[in-house]
C-alpha cells in the first residue's frame, strides 16, 4: 500500500527557488501517465486510443448557439454573475429525471451540489472526509483521476479484488477488516459500478445489495462514481448503489460523457450532514460552479431531446466497441480482453513477457498511442495490461490503430523470443558487458 504512484515522476524544474518550500501534499502530486501523453497522441498522424474524449462531432452546435444566444440575451446578466456554492437550483431540478433512470427517485434538488466536473467532486468529498493517512478501499485496477485526488489528500489507497462482475464483495469485507486489524481509518469505498475505467466491467445487479449490506454493516460510507452508467449498448441501465441506500452513498454523476466535457458541470447527491459539509468545501475552493456552464447545460437540455443524443451516443460507441473487438480478435488474437458492455473502454492484456509501459514509445514510433495498464494502479502493478478507447476514433480509425499496434505487439514477441533462446542470452549478456 502506497500513496505515491511509482509511475509517473514528477517534472523537475532545475533551479524552482521554491523546492524546499512546498507542502508535504504537493510532493505526492504527479502528472498522470495520461497527461503526460496527451500532446504526442494527439497528432493527427497518431491513432490515439488513449484518451477518453467523447466525440462530440454530432452535436446540433448551430442550433444550440441560437438557444444559447437567446439565453444570454434574456439572462446574460444572471449568466455572467457569481451564483450558489450549491448550484443552480433549476439545474438541481433538472438532474433528478436524469438519475431517476437508474432508480434514484427519492433524491430533491436540496439533495444535489453541482461541481465542476466530478473531478471536482471526487476532491471535495476526499477533502471533507480523510486525513491523511486514512485508508480509501478502490477497485483495483482504478480510474486514474480518483488515484491522483486520492494521492494529493494523501490518504493510503488500499486495493480491492474486482472481476468480470466487478467489486467482490467478500475481499471488500475482507479489506476492511485488515485494514481495521492493522489501526487504520476506512473512511470510504471508491467504486465505478457501471463499465468500468479502466477494466470495463460491469458490476452485477445481484453483488449491489450485498456490498451495500457490508458497507453499512461496518459503516463505510460508499462513493459512487457514475458519468457512464447511460451509456449502456443493449440499453440497459442498472439500479444505482444510491437507489437502494440514501444513508450511506455519496452518489457523483456528470455531463461529461452524455453531453460534453467543456463544460465542467457534473452534481454529486449525499446525506444531509455530508451535503452541508460538501456545499461549504465548493465554496471555499470555487465559491461558486460556474452560472454560464450550468445555464448551458439547462439550456440544452430544456430544448433539446437530451434522451434521444443519449440513445444516438449508445449506438454510435456500441459500432465503435464492436469495431474495436472484430480489430482485436482479427489482428491480437495472442491477447485477451473483455467485451464491454457500455462505456468508453477495453482492458486488454498482452501476451507474457511484454510491458505495456516499456512498449509505449515503440507504439507511439508506430504511430497507435494506448494507455499503459500501470497508470490505472498504485503500486507498479498493471504492466501486462493496456487500456484502449474506442469512444474518439471513428471505427475505420481503431481497426487501423489496432493493426498499429498488432505489429508492435508482434516485433516484441520477437524480440522476448529472442532473448529466450541460450543465443539470446548470450547476446543480451553480451550487450550489457
Ligand atoms: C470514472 C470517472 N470518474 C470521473 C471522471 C471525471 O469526469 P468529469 O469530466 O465530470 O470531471 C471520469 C472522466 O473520465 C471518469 O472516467
Amino acid at each position: 500500500m502506497t500513496t505515491a504512484n511509482p509511475n509517473t515522476a514528477p517534472t523537475v524544474i532545475s533551479n524552482d527557488p521554491w523546492f524546499d518550500s512546498y507542502a508535504h501534499r504537493a510532493e505526492s502530486m504527479r502528472a498522470s501517465e495520461i497527461r503526460a501523453l496527451f500532446a504526442v497522441a494527439s497528432r493527427p498522424e497518431v491513432v490515439s486510443l488513449a484518451g477518453g474524449m467523447p466525440y462530440l462531432g454530432r452535436m446540433p452546435f448551430a442550433e444550440l448557439s441560437e438557444q444559447l444566444a437567446r439565453m444570454l440575451r434574456e439572462q446574460g446578466e444572471v449568466a455572467w454573475q457569481y451564483g450558489s456554492a450549491q448550484g443552480d437550483p433549476h439545474l438541481r431540478e433538472d438532474v433528478l429525471p436524469i438519475m431517476a433512470l437508474e432508480g434514484i427517485t427519492d433524491a430533491q434538488p436540496d439533495d444535489v451540489v453541482i461541481t465542476n466536473g466530478s473531478q471536482s467532486g471526487l476532491d471535495l468529498i476526499t477533502r471533507i472526509m480523510c486525513d491523511p493517512g486514512d485508508v480509501i478501499l478502490a477497485e483495483a485496477p482504478n480510474y486514474v483521476g480518483a488515484l491522483g485526488v486520492f494521492q494529493s489528500f494523501q490518504v493510503d489507497v488500499v486495493n480491492v479484488t474486482m472481476d468480470a462482475d466487478g467489486l467482490i464483495p467478500e475481499a471488500f469485507e475482507e479489506a476492511v477488516q485488515a485494514q481495521r486489524r492493522a489501526g487504520k481509518h476506512v473512511k470510504m469505498l471508491y467504486t465505478v459500478p457501471n463499465f468500468h475505467n479502466p477494466a470495463g466491467v460491469t458490476m452485477s445487479v445481484e453483488r449491489r445489495p450485498r456490498i451495500l449490506e457490508i458497507a453499512r454493516r461496518l459503516h463505510v460510507l460508499i462513493v459512487e462514481d457514475n458519468p457512464y452508467g447511460l451509456l449502456g449498448f443493449d440499453g440497459r441501465t442498472y439500479p444505482a448503489l444510491r437507489s437502494m441506500d440514501a444513508q450511506n452513498v455519496v452518489y457523483l454523476s456528470s455531463f461529461s460523457k452524455i453531453i460534453a466535457p467543456g463544460m465542467r458541470v457534473a452534481w454529486m447527491v449525499a446525506p444531509p450532514g455530508i451535503r452541508q459539509k460538501l456545499v461549504l468545501a465548493n465554496e471555499s475552493a470555487i465559491l461558486c460552479p460556474s452560472n454560464m456552464s450550468q445555464m448551458t447545460v439547462t439550456t440544452y437540455l430544456d430544448h433539446f431531446d437530451w434522451q434521444a443524443r443519449i440513445e444516438d451516443y449508445r449506438s454510435m460507441y456500441r459500432e465503435r466497441r464492436d469495431a474495436m473487438d472484430s480489430a482485436l480478435h482479427e489482428y491480437l488474437p495472442t491477447c485477451s480482453w473483455n467485451k464491454p458492455k457500455g462505456g468508453f473502454y477495453t482492458w486488454l492484456k498482452i501476451p507474457k513477457g511484454l510491458d505495456a509501459k516499456a512498449m509505449l514509445p515503440r507504439a507511439i514510433t508506430a504511430k497507435v498511442a494506448y494507455v499503459s495498464g500501470t497508470a490505472f494502479y498504485n503500486d507498479g502493478q498493471g504492466a501486462d495490461h493496456m487500456r484502449l478507447s474506442f469512444c474518439y476514433p471513428t471505427p475505420e480509425r481503431i481497426r487501423e490503430g489496432v493493426r498499429r499496434l498488432a505489429g508492435v505487439i508482434d516485433r516484441e514477441l520477437d524480440t522476448v523470443s529472442l532473448f529466450d533462446t541460450d543465443e539470446g542470452m548470450d547476446a543480451q549478456q553480451e550487450e550489457q558487458r
